[in-house]
């Protein structure tokens, strides 16, 4: 998706904020040629044992060049791509050659076994699991992506504020947000429905509570820190509720927020300062 939107798709660092019960996307980075993956979440999901399996498994995948899981596979995830062919010609054979070297291999599997618990100095696998902000060093990454994440974090702006920290100038931001209400409502938008008190008594004791706010919210939050939007796809659905349902503070969403059930955000820190009004 990044090279579809013109950027680059090889990486020293790269941090993934929320990565649950598996480091898997962060390991096909690593075979893709990253060089090193951070790893944030609240919670520690995954085990080392587990992302050790995973990665044998990806390794036969990316030897084989195997196709994409599809559709078909996994039905729920977005955005939907054009091709699920292996993409040969971003993973060409030189890339592949240099990143699956047996010696590379051995090196990330002793860090999956034995990840680094902070990011100075660490191989190149960092799991912090749960993580403070300023964990990571001003302009040390060069890609953040998160998947289905950042519709949790309550103060999102800090989080934004958080992650552009992270990036070093002309660094990536890429972000498949759920805008969906997961289970708590029966219609998939019937969070915008409920006054705060009724909302706070549907999420309950949930870990992980959404903090509800819709797309325009991270758009207009990337804008304000001086980012350049390169990719914003959303995925439409006609909207279950009426304007009438709405929830006084969502009374203003736009048609475009109330039908927006997921997005994949992609954005590019400015390489000169922007001060946040
Ligand atoms: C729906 S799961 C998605 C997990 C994984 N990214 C995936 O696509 O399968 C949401 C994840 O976000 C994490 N999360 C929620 N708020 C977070 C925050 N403020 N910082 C980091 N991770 C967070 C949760 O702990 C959980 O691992």
């Amino acid at each position: 998706m990044l090279h579809r939107s013109a950027q680059p798709t090889t990486f020293e660092t790269i941090a993934e904020l929320g990565p649950g019960d598996s480091l898997g996307i962060g390991l096909a980075a690593l075979l893709s040629g990253a060089q090193r993956y951070l790893a944030l979440d609240v919670v520690r999901y995954a085990d080392n044992r587990r992302n050790l399996r995973i990665f044998e498994e990806l390794i036969s995948l990316f030897r084989h060049r195997a196709p994409i899981p599809d559709e078909a596979e996994f039905p729920l995830v977005r955005p939907l791509l054009p091709s699920y062919a292996f993409p040969a010609d971003i993973l060409t054979s030189p890339r592949l050659d240099a990143a699956l070297h047996p010696k590379r291999l051995e090196l990330i599997r002793g860090a999956i076994n034995n990840p680094a618990p902070r990011p100075r100095g660490g191989g190149p696998v960092c799991y912090i699991a749960p993580w403070e902000p300023g964990v990571i060093e001003n302009g040390t990454v060069d890609l953040v992506f998160s998947q289905t994440v950042l519709e949790f974090p309550r103060d999102l702006r800090g989080m934004y504020a958080e992650m552009c920290r992270w990036l070093k100038p002309g660094g990536i931001m890429s972000h498949e947000i759920d805008f969906k209400s997961v289970g708590i409502t029966v219609e998939w938008n019937g969070h915008w429905s409920c006054p705060d008190a009724l909302w706070r008594l549907a999420a309950g004791r949930r870990r992980h509570t959404l903090n509800r706010e819709p797309h325009s919210t991270h758009i207009a939050l990337l804008r304000r820190m001086g980012c350049r939007i390169v990719c914003d796809e959303r995925t439409v659905q006609p909207s279950a509720i009426t304007r009438a349902q709405l929830a006084t503070r969502f009374r203003d969403l736009t048609d475009e927020d109330l039908t927006t059930s997921s997005a994949l955000i992609q954005a590019v820190k400015p390489t000169s300062v922007v001060t946040n009004k």
